[in-house]
């Protein structure tokens, strides 16, 4: 998603805006810009393309002065071009904003705005931000009268940050994240700690509903009515700003590898919520969980393992189909709302509807900052440290890390051992050559298909959504008895069926589909702690537990997409088109 960053202090802006939006590219974005404050005037540089670049053709760091701010875009209204790019500028060139979100009454306010004579640039909804912002300033001559004005006319969900040709910046936040940095140098306005955490540990969190203005050196942290409002300075964990890749590659590789760890860290720390949650889903008999992409999936496998190991029955719904199975929820009732970020949309939506049903919330998040976690019941914290890499690796592992605490917790302590997941984790990361070997025939595949049964389904469609995530690769989940009703038909020469086929009681029937699909061409990579000659290619498991085995078939998933990436020449962290925490609906 989009990143907003503004600095206002005694350094350089430019060059510590362009280091910033450096800092938070794993979020996800298509073009770059910045813009500072000099000599009472406004100068902006701004394309399409990766910061480096952006920066390598405009010199984005070269402007001059000691404020500024800087964007990237994750395009949402109108294409992606150097104009469509943030900042934009208000039509007499004395304002200049950036904005995170959308604005949806922007049509009306663009048709407003030109009736009384300001000009439009670009395509997108922001740009309304900045004209009305100087609207109101040529109306009432005054920064804080026109900042509350302009957030009283727009709807929608957004941050942006804001900058007038005298050098005061204002800001304002509605549902997307946005947080103040307390620096020696100055003050910061950004999306994400990492914006800042080079300067400072010391942060606000702005609630949603709030605004600010920075002027002489000071911020002033305001309601939407223009109160002010006593603020309280947070000193973020300094982990989280521990982003460095060190002895690897890319993040993604640093984050697969942080997995033996992760699953032991998850929820070590919080026994007491544990111990809450446990209490109130063992009254009921039953639970509800929610999440998008690999955090539902996450919820998928805790399904499987709630049920077998606690005799617990989890409810898993998309977020994004809240609405429409919300009929079934009742007061009460508990709902695990599982998000990495804690800040997507359709997760934060999802809440917002159970919370309405009487729903206890209680969340599995990374931050107990985010949206998410402000608006639940009980956090229980995944506590692997920051995920850049957008296909997520370590945090899927301490979401079921955390699951695994809560089945612990709901049998007394006789759970799956923690260690033994680690080590299996640990052995699969010390065959990498092995994968890698497997992953580089797969450089001109087309089509993937991943089977699995049970628990090994939920692990087919999480290993399909990281194959089309870090190689562009089609790829589909499939139950492994499915095959034949009909997605045979879709087998040829060219067809890659990745089978995970643990040696239990499912292994014959597994082996059939594979040869049904072998005798129609297709190549097949076996993911199995037993070999077989149907195999094309085998990667071996050790033997174990059905959720330790499943894990580590996890960690195969990730490794072959990882290493596919690579073959293909696709930077494994920053996927086409994608952003890390997806903050529009
Ligand atoms: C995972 O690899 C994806 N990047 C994506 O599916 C992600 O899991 C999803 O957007 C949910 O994000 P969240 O956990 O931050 O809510």
């Amino acid at each position: 998603m989009c990143s907003i960053i503004g600095y206002v202090g005694k350094s350089d802006a430019a060059p510590i805006l362009v280091k910033s939006l450096h800092r938070m590219e794993y979020r996800g974005y298509d073009s770059v810009g910045v813009a500072t404050h000099d000599n009472d005037s406004i100068c902006m540089r701004k394309g399409t393309g990766r910061v480096q670049e952006v920066n390598d053709q405009k010199g984005l760091d070269a402007l001059s002065g000691v404020t500024g701010l800087g964007h990237t875009r994750w395009a949402t209204h109108g294409a992606v071009t150097d104009i469509n790019a943030h900042p934009h500028m208000s039509s007499s060139g004395d304002v200049a904003i950036v904005h995170n979100g959308v604005v949806e009454n922007h049509e009306t306010l663009r048709d407003r705005l030109k009736e009384d004579g300001y000009t439009f640039a670009s395509e997108t909804d922001s740009e309304v931000i900045a004209n009305l912002l100087q609207y109101h300033k040529d109306r009432t001559g005054d920064i804080k009268e026109s900042l509350i004005n302009t957030i009283q006319d727009i709807q929608g969900h957004y941050a942006f940050i804001a900058m007038f040709d005298d050098g005061a910046m204002v800001s304002a936040r509605y549902g997307e994240p946005l947080i103040v940095g307390m620096a020696e140098n100055g003050i910061f306005l950004s999306s994400d700690v990492l914006g800042f955490i080079e300067h400072t540990d010391e942060a606000i969190y702005l609630e949603s509903g709030m605004c600010c203005i920075i002027q002489n050196n000071d911020v002033q942290i305001m309601d939407y009515a223009g109160n002010v409002i006593k603020h309280r300075t947070t000193t973020v964990s300094k982990e989280f700003g521990d982003t460095r890749m060190g002895e690897y590659a890319n993040y993604t590789l640093k984050e697969i590898h942080e997995q033996p760890n992760a699953i032991l860290r998850a929820g070590m720390n919080s026994h007491k919520q544990m111990e809450q949650v446990s209490d109130m889903i063992r009254s009921a008999g039953f639970a509800y969980a929610t999440g998008s992409g690999t955090s539902y999936n996450a919820a998928l496998i805790g399904q499987k393992i709630l049920r077998r190991s606690a005799g617990i029955r989890l409810e898993v719904i998309l977020s994004s189909e809240m609405s429409a199975e919300s009929d079934m929820l009742r007061s009460g009732d508990v709902l695990l709302a599982i998000s990495q970020s804690g800040e997507s949309a359709d997760v934060l939506d999802a809440v917002r509807i159970a919370k309405k049903a009487g729903c206890v919330i209680v969340c599995m998040v990374n931050s107990v900052n985010s949206s998410l976690a402000k608006i639940s019941d009980v956090i229980l914290l995944m506590d692997c440290g920051q995920e850049i890499g957008v296909a997520a690796t370590k945090s899927f592992m301490a979401q079921c890390g955390l699951l695994l605490r809560l089945v612990d917790t709901l049998t007394d302590g006789a759970g799956i051992d923690h260690n033994k997941i680690s080590n299996a984790i640990s052995d699969v990361i010390s065959n990498s050559d092995m994968i890698r070997d497997v992953a580089y025939t797969l450089g001109d595949t087309k089509d993937v298909y991943v089977l699995g049964r049970g628990i090994h389904h939920s692990v087919a469609l999480e290993a399909a959504l990281k194959i089309k995530e870090l190689t562009y690769i089609h790829a589909e989940g499939l139950n492994g008895g499915e095959m034949k009703h009909g997605p045979l038909a879709l087998i040829d020469k060219s067809s890659v069926v990745i089978v995970m086929n643990p040696h239990d009681d499912t292994y014959n029937d597994m082996l059939l589909g594979a040869r049904e699909v072998q005798a129609r061409g297709g190549t097949i990579i076996g993911v199995s702690d037993k070999s077989s000659d149907v195999y094309d290619h085998w990667i071996g498991i050790p033997s174990g537990d059905g959720v330790t085995y499943s894990l580590a078939e996890v960690v195969v998933s990730q490794l072959l997409a990882y290493y596919t990436a690579l073959a293909r020449d696709i930077n494994p962290d920053y996927p086409r088109n994608l952003a890390k925490s997806v903050t529009v609906k």
